[in-house]
């Protein structure tokens, strides 16, 4: 198939790059570059560096590489700088998003997984989350995932667009080439393991005084190899239907420490640790049930093992100590 990616240069963009690459599909990456890494473009692919709300460029595009579908991994994803900046992301997550249905819808462009989260739900009555599950969210960036994801019935309603949304916490690890490299970096797993090279003091743990098995807040890590599979899964059933699907590791996910010990034993490093006061809005439990997507779609992750995950993106960070190098 001929796909075009948005956020291509990205973190999971480029893991999603990679493997359609592999996979033999003709793979147009399409990133501004406001965030992503030139460096992170997997070879193979061609390169468009623009903005979503470049329509023009953004439907030349479409024609010259007679796009088929298209995986929406553009946005900007911060939880805290949702809540102080929601312009921003109403502008790039809604506005951009509805740009790129437009251009899709003028191209004749039919096909479309996006990449959601599942901060949709907010604050979950149960765990794991499944996707029958009310959406609530309690920050702007869920809020306006959840927002593109209501404009996309109406739009294959109208215009014949089908899409999968593909809704997930945390993605973590690393492939040889491509790793995660974020700027500030809001991830756990990669703020461990800087801790663990050294180029930062230590981790803070936010709360330790949780409901959960040893107080700290259990979350779901999923490998970025086993998301890009399910995006590329995804295409498949486009012909067919739209869909929604979560994705998490299910079972009893992990917590914190968990997450940090593993991390001691894969690198051998000490990790500091510090333990400060809970962030307003963290539930004690967010973990997401793959169930739907297992048995509908047959989806089944190659890497659930934490310590591999933690492994893969450790190599990727001593290969890459200064990230892309641009
Ligand atoms: N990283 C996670 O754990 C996680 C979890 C759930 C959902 N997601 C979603 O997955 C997607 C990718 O996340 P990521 O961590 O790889 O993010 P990322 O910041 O590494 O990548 C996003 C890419 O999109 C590009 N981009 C942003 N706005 C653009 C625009 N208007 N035009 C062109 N390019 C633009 C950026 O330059 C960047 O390369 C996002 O949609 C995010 O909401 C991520």
């Amino acid at each position: 198939m001929r796909v075009l990616v948005t956020g291509g240069a990205g973190y999971i963009g480029s893991v999603v790059t990679e493997e359609l690459v592999r996979d033999g599909h003709e793979v147009v990456v399409y990133d501004s570059l406001y965030k992503g890494h030139r460096g992170a473009v997997v070879a193979g692919a061609q390169f468009v560096e623009a903005d979503l709300l470049d329509g023009e460029r953004l439907r030349r595009a479409f024609r010259e590489g007679r796009t088929e579908a298209v995986i929406h991994m553009a946005a900007d994803s911060l939880v805290g700088e949702s809540v102080t900046n929601p312009a921003k992301y109403y502008r790039n997550n809604v506005v951009a998003g509805l740009a790129l249905l437009d251009a899709m819808n003028e191209c004749e462009v039919r096909r479309l997984v996006f990449s959601s989260t599942a901060a949709t739900y907010g604050e979950p009555e149960k765990q794991p989350i499944e996707e029958s599950d009310p959406t609530h969210p309690t920050n702007t960036y869920g809020q306006t995932k959840l927002a593109f994801e209501h404009a996309l019935p109406w739009y294959e309603k109208a215009y014949g667009i089908r899409s999968v949304s593909l809704r997930y916490f945390n993605a973590a690890g690393a492939t040889a080439h491509c790793g995660e490299m974020h700027n500030p970096e809001s991830h756990l797993i990669p703020i461990i393991l800087q801790a663990a090279m050294g180029t930062r003091d230590a981790v803070e743990i936010y709360g330790e005084d949780y409901p959960t098995r040893d107080g700290t807040c259990v979350r779901d890590y999923i490998h970025v190899v086993d998301l890009a599979r399910a995006h590329i899964l995804a295409l498949d059933i486009l012909d067919e239907r739209s869909a929604i699907y979560n994705l998490g590791c299910g079972g009893d996910g992990y917590t914190v420490k968990e997450v940090i010990d593993a991390a001691r034993v894969v690198t051998g490093c000490e990790i500091k640790v510090r333990v400060g006061a809970r962030r307003a809005g963290d539930p004690a439990f967010l973990v997401a049930s793959s169930a739907r997507i297992k048995q509908e779609l047959g989806w089944s992750p190659q890497f659930q093992d934490l310590s591999l995950i933690i492994e893969s993106a450790w190599k990727w960070l001593q290969r890459h100590p200064q990230g892309y190098n641009e």
